[in-house]
């Protein structure tokens, strides 16, 4: 068991923090953050964002000695070099993260995957707590995944394993973030969303739909259906005993939660429709740096 535990989710406008200090074998939240992102400003700025949250807690007493950093997209898992975040702006590829946080701080950093983090999280101590295959999704700026199986995250040959929201429904789609047409992400991320239902915030659509405003609650099934076809295959393929669902659009619950439950229920037919499990995060919006924290606890390793 290591001492306290650091772990931040870097989003399009927050970088979270969480503070986990041991409790008996397992460890408990003692604090949770919120500074700016300021992704506009570039990489090296938001890097520089990263560094400051992370000093403020690093007093000389407070025993930590090692940071999780759960980032939205894809990085060289030994370099910590960035290959693909298609959701901040500025020029990220190439961008030395890993390097450039764990140089300034001088202790150990681990780089996760923000939507892997969530599913560390949820898995180990959430709404997937208990359950041996669980498939996560968030819902946000972009879409992301992962799955666990018996307690480990699943990142596959290439490390990149999970990406639920980059599998392609429709050859002929839009264009998606990583370069290909028609993915889940493409078809359903918060920005789709609110022109679809003709409103400035994936909020508002929420709002209005639950007070009956028709656009908004067409805008969230057609959103729905694309993520519960992503989700149907899932369930193909890898039968997940557990669904947990997670990131700002969720917190829309059944609202949002009902038309995807129904769609992988229509589009699943090799498994009794009963079994298939929806349920929301249990560690809201933290969920993504518990992860991150927790990930700087093991070893994430690549299947070999
Ligand atoms: C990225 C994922 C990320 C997700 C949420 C997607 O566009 O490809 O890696 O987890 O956005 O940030």
């Amino acid at each position: 068991m290591s001492g306290p535990l650091l772990g931040l989710d870097l989003g399009g406008t927050n970088i979270k923090v969480v503070l986990l200090v041991p409790d008996g074998d397992t460890f408990r939240a003692a604090g949770t953050w919120e500074y700016p992102t300021e992704a506009g400003e570039g990489p090296t700025h938001v890097a520089d964002n990263l560094i400051r949250a992370t000093r403020s807690h690093l007093g000389e007493n407070s025993g930590i000695d090692r940071v999780g950093v759960g980032v939205p997209g894809l990085f060289h898992s030994a370099t910590g070099v960035i290959e693909l975040f298609p959701n901040l702006p500025g020029g990220w590829e190439g961008f030395p993260l890993g390097a450039t946080i764990q140089h300034a701080l001088g202790i150990p950093v681990t780089m996760v995957n923000d939507a892997r983090a969530f599913t560390l999280a949820e898995g180990l101590v959430g709404a997937g707590k208990g359950f041996r295959i669980v498939a996560c999704l968030t819902l946000g700026t972009g879409i992301g995944g992962g799955i666990m199986i018996d307690g480990q995250l699943h990142l596959g040959a290439f490390g990149v394993a999970g990406e639920i929201g980059h599998q392609i429904i429709d050859p002929d789609g839009p264009l998606c973030g990583c370069g290909n047409n028609g993915c889940v992400e493409a078809m359903s991320r918060a920005d789709v969303l609110t022109a679809l239902a003709g409103k400035e915030s994936a909020e508002e659509v929420y709002r209005t739909a639950s007070g009956g405003d028709a656009g908004s609650v067409a805008a969230i099934e057609a959103v729905a259906e694309a993520l519960g076809i992503g989700l149907a295959n899932v369930v193909t393929l890898i039968g997940p005993d557990r669904i947990v669902i997670g990131g700002g659009i969720a917190d829309a619950g059944d609202l949002v939660l009902d038309p995807i439950r129904r769609t992988i229920r229509e589009r699943v037919t090799l498994v009794p429709p009963e079994r298939i499990d929806v349920v929301a995060s249990q560690l809201g919006k933290w969920s993504g740096a518990h992860g991150a924290a927790l990930a700087a606890a093991q070893p994430l390793t690549r299947d070999r």
